[in-house]
């Protein structure tokens, strides 16, 4: 063999994978994103904290219906507690969470539905999830947010449909 193939061939061992590994994670991306839906948590709009509690819609907290097995959950998080403790809900039910934080950094945790999203003062945080499974789904707090911060949690309770 020439000594400028055997090269060639080594740059290309290199050269190849540093292309096919950016393309394969731009496919990645873009099949999660688009194909599956899948986006990064983000923010829904942003709360005047000085009026919290007063307007749409956190004028109205806890376990709301808004249609037949459709609820909103509209929660001010704050040291230490999400305002709710317990909150029980049929099963099938689909439930949006409206959140915020009152005063520092917060975090909603519910691992058994796959929620995962901050509490940050003055943002709203949003999530849709559908709820089939009867049980217990608990919900923690998972940003450090002081000396209670181990005690801010509380449960979403899916009731079987009779
Ligand atoms: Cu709230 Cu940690």
């Amino acid at each position: 063999m020439k000594k400028g193939a055997t090269i060639y061939l080594y740059e290309l061992a290199w050269i190849l994978p540093s292309i096919a590994i950016p393309v394969g994670m731009l496919s990645a991306l873009l099949v999660t994103a688009f194909g599956a839906g899948i986006h990064v948590p983000s923010d829904a709009g942003r709360v005047d904290i000085a009026t919290l509690g007063q307007k749409a819609p956190f004028d109205k907290l806890g376990l709301v219906e808004i249609g037949p097995l459709r609820y909103e959950v509209r929660m001010i998080g704050q040291i230490w507690t999400f305002g709710e403790n317990e909150i029980h809900i049929p099963a099938g039910s689909t439930v949006t969470f409206l959140a915020t934080s009152r005063d520092v950094v917060h975090g909603l945790f519910i691992p058994k539905a796959n929620i995962n999203v901050m509490l940050l003062p003055g943002l709203l945080s949003r999530v849709t999830r559908r709820f089939d499974e009867p049980g217990e789904y608990p919900m923690m707090c998972h940003e450090y947010c002081g000396i209670g911060h181990h005690l801010m949690g509380g449960k979403i309770i899916v009731d079987p449909r009779s």
